[in-house]
Formats: structure tokens, C-alpha cells, sequence
């Protein structure tokens, strides 16, 4: 669908916690407001809508890509930010609370961007502030807005999300964009999903009960060699090791690695994505197949998928 300016605007003034609460309506909005983002900043580099706004990135854990797209999509629209990345230099070494520290923030921004390591912060935090709070990442619970850019990457990439076969391979349990990105996938007719992983970090139970609940049909799998040739979607994660012990670590680590070898079976017509970072999940020699796509456009199109949803959060309708 082409963005057109009379496009009714579900964001404005709203938290983005979970992808639960995208409807059908909003992700349609927002992956054609992507693309006219998209078109806008590979043209001119960016446009000055969001002048006068703040925004302020909170990132209690690490970030490379969330926090630098978040950044410059801000950047190339005009507005300003606070950037915390990381917490050392705040008051909360003095010992202020999350709380106050959430309500202090608002008062300078105009929306909170929050990462935090527990799962439920970014909902406390939405709950406190005055100003809209947008999930970057909490814990082992949602990335609502890699949820979006991984979207708009298979939509860009392959024409449609509709009847695609999707596997999320790796480690499952820890991993929160393939929460995000298989609750989001709910509103696509005829998405098969399957979801493969070692023992012990298999796709979380209350992520199943929403898709069984919403009618998805899904498979879990402990190889993805007898699937390969078939699906269109390969999307690979992290062991995330900073989450778990050391003997699941030991136990996980090295157990899947995406090689030629394998990906010579997928289908021409398919793609590789990971959201980054990685730790050998993907043998290097993949990145110049065309079908890896995680290096080039689903990273940048973080950036896109971002300037979509803060100018639409920010301005009761985008304008351009
Ligand atoms: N994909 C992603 O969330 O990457 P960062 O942890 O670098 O932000």
C-alpha cells in the first residue's frame, strides 16, 4: 500500500510495549509510512517535521543498532535527543529511583525510548511517564519496533508477508524479537511458522499460547535441514549468553550455524535475516549472497521503520 497523507494515524501520543498490540490497520500504516520514509531519506537525507521535539533514549543495556537508529531517525527528521547510553552517568548511581528517573526524563521529552534488561519495565515506565514510552528491548520480552523493520524487510524483499514459510532458528527462548516478530505475524493469512532451537531454548510457552490462541499454525523443530529448501524466511538469532547460565550457555553455544553449504538449498527466492549482533550463528561467507539480507537492508530499514513510528507518535498526522 502507497502512504497517502489522508491515512488515518493509529500512533499518535500512543506506548509501543508490545507487538500485541499492533491491529492488522496499524502495521499496514505503518510498513507504507516506512517506505515513504524510505524514499524521503534516500532523496533528501531526511525532513525537518519533528523540529522542537525531544527524544529520550534511555538505554540501560547495550545497543548498537536500536539506539543509533532511533538517534538518526530523529536526526533526519528535524527533532533533537537525550542520549543515555548506558545509565553510569545519571543520577540512579546516586541512588534515585527508576521511577523518578522516568518522570524526570519526560519532563525534558517529548517520548521515552527505553532498553531495559527486565521484562515489564518498559510497560512500568509507560505506565509513569506523561509522555508516550517506546519499547527498545526489556529483558526476554519484546522489541516491538524490530517487530516493524523485520516486516517491512520480507514485505520489501518478497512482495508480501502472506503465505510465507518463516523458520526462526536459534535461540528462541531468550531471544525477544522473535516474540515480537511471531505475535506480529498473527495478521498475515497463511504464514507458517517453525520455530527451531536446541533443547532447553525452545520458543517461550506464553508466545505459543498467543499464536494457538490467534489461530497460527506453527511447528518446532530441532533441525532446520529438512526445511530448508522450503521456507522463505530464515531468521537466525543470538545465543544469548548474558541471559542464561553458564551451563545452558555451555550446552547451547555452537549448537546452529548458518554456512554455503546450507544456504545453496533455501530457495533463490528467499532471505536470510538476523537482527544483530551475531556470534558465528552466520558464517561470514553468506554475507555476499543475495539472500542474506541482515548486513544491508534490514538493519538501514531500522532506520525507516523508526522515523515511521516517532513521526507518527509525535504528530497527529504526518504530513508528507
Ligand atoms: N537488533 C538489535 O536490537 O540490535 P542492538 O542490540 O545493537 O540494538
Amino acid at each position: 500500500m502507497v502512504y497517502t497523507k489522508t491515512m488515518n494515524n493509529p500512533f499518535f501520543q500512543k506506548d509501543i510495549v508490545s507487538s500485541e498490540e499492533y491491529i492488522k490497520d496499524d502495521i499496514t500504516y505503518i510498513l507504507a509510512l516506512t517506505q515513504r520514509m524510505k524514499d524521503i531519506a534516500t532523496k533528501f537525507g531526511g525532513v525537518s517535521i519533528l523540529s522542537h521535539k525531544i527524544l529520550a533514549a534511555l538505554f540501560f543495556e547495550p545497543s548498537s543498532r536500536t539506539f543509533s537508529s532511533f538517534i538518526t531517525a530523529m536526526q533526519r527528521l528535524g527533532g533533537g535527543f537525550i542520549p543515555m547510553h548506558g545509565m553510569a552517568h545519571t543520577s540512579l548511581q546516586k541512588g534515585e529511583t527508576f521511577d523518578d528517573t522516568i518522570q524526570t526524563f519526560a519532563n525534558y521529552a517529548d517520548v521515552i525510548v527505553l532498553r531495559h534488561p527486565d521484562v515489564g519495565l518498559a510497560q512500568r515506565a509507560a505506565d509513569i511517564a506523561p509522555c508516550p514510552v517506546i519499547n527498545a528491548g526489556d529483558g526476554i520480552g519484546e522489541h516491538p519496533t524490530q517487530c516493524l523493520q523485520d516486516l517491512f524487510t520480507i514485505q520489501d524483499a518478497l512482495g508480501s508477508i502472506d503465505g510465507l514459510k518463516i523458520a526462526m532458528l536459534g535461540d528462541l527462548f531468550h531471544y525477544r524479537p522473535v516474540n515480537s516478530l511471531a505475535k506480529a505475524l498473527v495478521h498475515f493469512p497463511n504464514v507458517q511458522l517453525y520455530f527451531v532451537s536446541p533443547k532447553g531454548v525452545g520458543i517461550q510457552e506464553r508466545v505459543q499460547s498467543y499464536l494457538l490462541n490467534h489461530h497460527m499454525k506453527f511447528f518446532e523443530l530441532e533441525s532446520v535441514d529438512e526445511i530448508l529448501s522450503d521456507i522463505d524466511v530464515l531468521y537466525v538469532t543470538r545465543v544469548k549468553k548474558e541471559y542464561m547460565s553458564e551451563d545452558l550457555y555451555a550446552q547451547v553455544q555452537g549448537a546452529y550455524k548458518v554456512d554455503m553449504e546450507m544456504v545453496k538449498k533455501m530457495k533463490k527466492q528467499s532471505i536470510i535475516m538476523h537482527p544483530f549482533p551475531r556470534l558465528g550463528e552466520i558464517d561470514e561467507a553468506v554475507d555476499n549472497d543475495e539472500r542474506a539480507v541482515y548486513l544491508r537492508d534490514q538493519m538501514k530499514n531500522g532506520m525507516y521503520a523508526r522515523m515511521a513510528l516517532l513521526a507518527s507518535v509525535l504528530l497527529p498526522e504526518v504530513s508528507i
